[in-house]
């Protein structure tokens, strides 16, 4: 299932957003590789459940969480929850996201903005800040911010959530630059068009607009959620030891 060579046996793994999609492959593919993962969600319990279980089946363990990170005391308490559980935190990967409100700029408002803000900027602050406080004591940790080539196209449909995508990205080089005195090496992968539920989601989503997007990957096609999974792994495994700052395309030539 994975290409990792680095074994994650002895790591506490927390993923946001791992009942579907992204989340739910790389919270999977740590498990896989042995590590004690924190399954989080948001409203979708069975799929959170059944990934939890697949690790379990494969002999690891997991903690299933609940809560909406657009709630200030689940950005608060979801860390310290989670190493309450498992005895720590040493990866910390922001993945849960979306795009409230898919609307022309000149349309949009503010309580879309306000979320979509709160949920892929803010959330991941707070949660970094709070798995800061725990991977410094003992000189090691990773954290991964799943952002989005959006920002690079800016579309007047999701100016909102590109700017949100861009805030995650400035957050990862301010915070390796605060992380590096502690072996907290702190990336991002930019995903281009995977293929999860999050596009059929979206108010005025059409087949037709889907492929126009498609057309301009090189490789013509989506990604899977494994091929930003792996990713994960390569940053968080000894392949990563020596990476911090930088903000990885994932995005099959987009
Ligand atoms: N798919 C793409 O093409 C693509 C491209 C670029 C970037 N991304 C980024 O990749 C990440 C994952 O996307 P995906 O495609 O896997 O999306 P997805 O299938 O829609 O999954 C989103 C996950 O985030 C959780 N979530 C949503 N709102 C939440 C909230 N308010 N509080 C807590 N958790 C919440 C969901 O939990 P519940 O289902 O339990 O509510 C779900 O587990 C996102 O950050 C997204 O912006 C995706």
């Amino acid at each position: 299932m994975t290409d990792t060579t680095t074994s994650f046996k002895d790591r506490r793994v927390l993923v946001t957003g791992a009942s579907t999609g992204i989340g739910a492959a790389t919270a999977r593919m740590f498990g896989a590789a042995g590590a004690c993962v924190g399954v989080h969600y948001r409203q979708a319990r069975e799929g959170a459940e059944a990934v939890a279980a697949s690790i379990r089946e494969a002999g690891g363990q997991a903690h299933v969480m609940a809560g909406d990170l657009q709630d200030g005391a689940v950005r608060r308490t979801l860390v310290s929850d989670f190493v309450r559980a498992s005895g720590g935190i040493d990866v910390l990967v922001n993945n849960a996201g979306a795009c409230y409100g898919y609307a022309h700029f000149t349309e949009l408002d503010e309580d879309s903005w306000d979320h979509t803000l709160a949920l892929n900027a803010k959330a991941p602050f707070f949660l970094s800040r709070e798995a800061f406080l725990d991977m410094t004591l003992r000189g090691w940790g990773r954290i991964i911010n799943i952002s989005s080539v959006s920002q690079k196209y800016g579309g007047p449909r999701s100016l909102h959530y590109s700017a949100s995508k861009a805030a995650l990205d400035a957050l990862t080089v301010g915070l390796a630059r605060e992380g590096a005195q502690y072996n907290i090496l702190v990336n991002s992968i930019r995903c281009g068009l995977i293929e999860t539920g999050m596009h059929r989601r979206v108010d005025g989503y059409s087949d037709e607009l889907f492929q126009k997007r498609l057309d301009k990957v090189l490789l013509k096609r989506a990604g899977s959620p494994d091929d930003i999974a792996r990713m994960a792994l390569f940053l968080a495994g000894e392949s990563g030891n020596f990476i911090t700052g930088e903000i990885f395309t994932v995005a099959g030539g987009d």
